[in-house]
């Protein structure tokens, strides 16, 4: 890249991370979903209408590359995604069951936590003490039993503390929308979940 070219993508970083602080919420959702109108959105969105200063980041609209060993993809969406999360105090993954996993979006954006332990340890220290939840759709009565520990055992690994999930099956209407919303409510501001 030409000396230019190197002070221009500077600029798009600096820019960008300063928009990803003005756009900071307390609650802050990552939905990672192949249907960005589709059934875990709309589940999402439900949750979300109640909870003030909050925030649903789609993955879609972001470019985060697979992780790299040599992490070659730095500059890519992420970190500014991460300096989200951090200035959050409560994370809520939302993802449908994909063959009895979750979205390859949010897959793609699990394998990059890698970077919080690794090329920048401090934003993944800075992830103690924060509350994560999962809202997830699927088309069977039950989610499967594995679809929830990836999530919940990640959150661990970075000292968050597990809330739980809210799983709504397609064609469902939402009932248990507004009773999850006030479980994070509550657990951002009184943050049980972290003292249980
Ligand atoms: C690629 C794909 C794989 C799916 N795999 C499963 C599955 O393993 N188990 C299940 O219960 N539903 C499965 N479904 C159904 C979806 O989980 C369900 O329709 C979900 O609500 C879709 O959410 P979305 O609108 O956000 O994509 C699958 C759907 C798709 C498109």
């Amino acid at each position: 890249m030409s000396d230019g070219g190197e002070l221009a993508e500077v600029l798009r970083r600096i820019f960008e991370r300063r928009r990803a602080k003005a756009a900071s919420s307390e609650i802050l959702g990552v939905l990672g979903s192949s249907n960005n109108d589709g059934n875990t959105a709309a589940l999402a969105r439900a949750v979300f209408a109640p909870l003030p200063n909050s925030a649903l980041v789609n993955l879609n609209d972001l470019a985060i590359a697979p992780y790299d060993y040599l992490n070659r993809h730095d500059n890519d969406d992420f970190l500014s995604l991460a300096e989200q999360i951090v200035a959050a105090k409560t994370i809520v993954f939302a993802s449908p069951v994909y063959w009895y996993s979750m979205s390859a979006q949010m897959k793609i954006f699990f394998d990059r936590l890698t970077d919080l332990t690794r090329t920048h340890k401090d934003l993944g220290k800075a992830l103690a003490g924060k509350s994560a939840f999962l809202i997830a759709t699927g088309g069977s009565p039950e989610p499967p039993a594995s679809f929830e520990p990836p999530f919940a055992e990640t959150a661990r690994y970075f000292n968050m503390c597990w809330g739980g999930m809210l799983y709504g099956q397609e064609g469902e209407t939402m009932p248990a929308a507004e009773g999850f919303a006030k479980r994070i409510d509550r657990s951002t501001y009184e943050n049980p979940a972290c003292a249980a």
